[in-house]
């Protein structure tokens, strides 16, 4: 008996970690540093991705093949601090 309530709770534990809404993310996100600096580069051409789309260590690459995608539209290029900081946005959890 104990042992069936002790699971119900871990079920709901887990069930509950794993359903944070769009909303709650949407909020974190903001609240990270850099968020509108890439906001404002980075959904020029499509939604802002979210930062786990990528291992840290490849955000660079990302956004070196967006900046040649945006040099080729004419977009806003991001100066080497915007740079930094959209890259840092990324790489934060
Ligand atoms: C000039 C338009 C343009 C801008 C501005 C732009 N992108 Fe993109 N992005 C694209 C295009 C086109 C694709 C699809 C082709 C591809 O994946 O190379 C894409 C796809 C992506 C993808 C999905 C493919 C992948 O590699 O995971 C990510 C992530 C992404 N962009 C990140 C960014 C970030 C970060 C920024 C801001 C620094 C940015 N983009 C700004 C044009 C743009």
């Amino acid at each position: 008996m104990k042992t069936s309530i002790s699971m119900i709770f871990l079920v709901l534990l887990l069930g509950g970690c794993s359903k944070q809404s769009a909303a709650e993310r949407e909020a974190l996100d903001k609240a990270k540093p850099g968020y509108q600096v890439a906001r404002n580069f980075c959904s020029q051409c499509h939604t802002l991705p979210f930062a786990d789309q990528h291992p840290p260590a490849a955000w660079p690459y990302v956004v070196s093949r967006m900046e040649s995608y945006m040099e080729a539209a004419h977009r806003r290029m991001p100066n080497s601090s915007e740079r930094e900081a959209i890259i840092g946005y990324f790489q934060s959890k």
